[in-house]
């Protein structure tokens, strides 16, 4: 998969830098080799021993040490890969990159890189939440670094949040999607993402749990493979991915008409969870409580935008929707396949016990013209990668 390439591989002083070992062994079984570079802190958690051992390679270690600059100038060696991968991406490490720091090899390298940049944050929730790394992220997303997880879980120091490294696999993937073959590539795919929100006056709307994690994980998995991505979101709890066609929409309404607006397209997929109502009435002001006692909301029912391109003009050759269902979630959802029109639905059972809507894993069943395939408990971005290799197959 990634024989010849060459990989420079940042490993951060983080307590999941042990996890570098195993993605350096994956690195070297798909044909890869690694340029192994140690911050000062990473040496606390894995020896160069070990890493060079694995990687088969020298590791480079320090800015200053004369005998490098001999053979292979700092510069040069920022340059020596076909990708740059920091793993961990720790909070110190990504505010060094953010503000442009060369302080010692690592962050001199990242600075002086002509070469795609990938890196996997690692840290505690909080220090993950903090305003000032958010702020350091939009940076590094605006300068083109692509990111891998994090993931939410429980976590060495004992917490549980956001902030795990991405596995060793979900590294590996992204690497291959960031060198790998492109399949997709001079295909253009629409995908739906995240809640939308249904103004009942000025202030107040209605919502659903629905975090965006899904088509987020999916938009990034085909862009991966060289689809051009026309992603229309509704106010999703995780970011954008970067390197798509981005709409920001709330309502379903907004919603259609960015989705017709991307047509023509290959493929598209529903993974929004859209609002099936709105309120009839538009309140152009607050509602006040008062004399008139609790407000009588009138509903109407929202477009069906899988439906609506299902039965399109313009019809792409692969429409895709999910089901979100609470019982019977197959036979459901195999009659909405039916009743969208749609040729394949990814299905999901969203009661609040399985912890799915708004959770980091899926348990999903394929159903096509063909039958239904129940797949295991994954990943998001695990089923967003098999789904896309289906995807890749579908439209060839
Ligand atoms: N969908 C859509 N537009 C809508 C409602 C749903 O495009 N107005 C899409 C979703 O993105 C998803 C699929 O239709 O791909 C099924 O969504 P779901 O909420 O499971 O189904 P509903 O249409 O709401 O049907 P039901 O009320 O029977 O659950």
């Amino acid at each position: 998969m990634l024989q010849g390439k060459r990989i420079t591989l940042i490993i951060g002083g983080g307590i999941a830098a042990y996890k570098c070992l195993e993605v350096i062994r994956m690195l070297r079984r798909a044909g890869a080799s690694v340029i192994p570079v140690l911050t000062k802190a990473a040496t606390e958690f894995v020896t160069p021993m070990s890493v060079a051992a694995l990687s088969e390679a020298r590791v480079f270690q320090h800015l200053f040490d004369l005998k490098d600059e001999a053979e292979m100038g700092h510069i040069q060696l920022s340059r020596e890969a076909d990708l740059i991968v920091v793993a961990p991406a720790t909070a110190d490490l990504i505010a060094r990159m953010a503000t442009g720091q060369a302080g010692d090899l690592a962050s001199t390298l990242l600075l002086a890189t002509d070469k795609p940049v990938l890196i996997a944050p690692a840290m505690n929730v909080r220090m993950w939440e903090h305003p000032a790394t958010q702020r350091n992220l939009t940076q590094l997303r605006a300068d083109g670094i692509g990111m891998i997880g994090p993931n939410a879980g429980d976590m060495a120091c004992g917490e549980f949040g956001l902030g795990r490294m991405a596995e060793p696999t979900e590294i590996i993937d992204s690497i291959i999607g960031a060198l790998g073959p492109r399949p997709l590539s001079g295909t253009r795919i629409l995908v739906t993402s995240g809640p939308t929100h249904e103004p009942i006056d000025p202030v107040r709307y209605i919502a659903n749990r629905s975090s965006g994690a899904q088509g987020t994980a999916l938009a990034a998995a085909l862009r991966d493979l060289g689809a051009e991505v026309v992603f229309v979101t509704g106010p999703a709890q995780v970011p954008a991915p970067p390197g798509v066609t981005l709409h920001r929409i709330e309502t379903a309404a907004q919603m259609l008409e960015a989705s017709l607006g991307a047509l023509p397209v290959d493929a598209a997929i529903f993974a929004a969870a859209v609002a099936d109502w709105r309120v009839q009435e538009n309140f152009t002001q607050k509602i006040k409580k008062g004399a008139q006692g609790t407000p009588k909301i009138e509903f109407c029912e929202n477009p069906d935008i899988l439906a609506t391109i299902s039965h399109h003009a313009l019809r792409p050759r692969l429409v895709i929707g999910f089901a979100a269902e609470t019982e019977n979630v197959v036979a459901q959802a195999a009659a909405k396949r039916a009743r969208k029109g749609c040729d394949w639905i990814v299905a999901n059972d969203v009661s609040p016990g399985t912890g799915i809507m708004g959770g980091s894993r899926n348990t999903v069943h394929l159903i096509t013209a063909e039958g239904r395939e129940d797949w295991p408990s994954l990943p998001k971005t695990e089923v967003a990668h098999r789904l896309a290799a289906r995807i890749v197959e579908a439209l060839k």
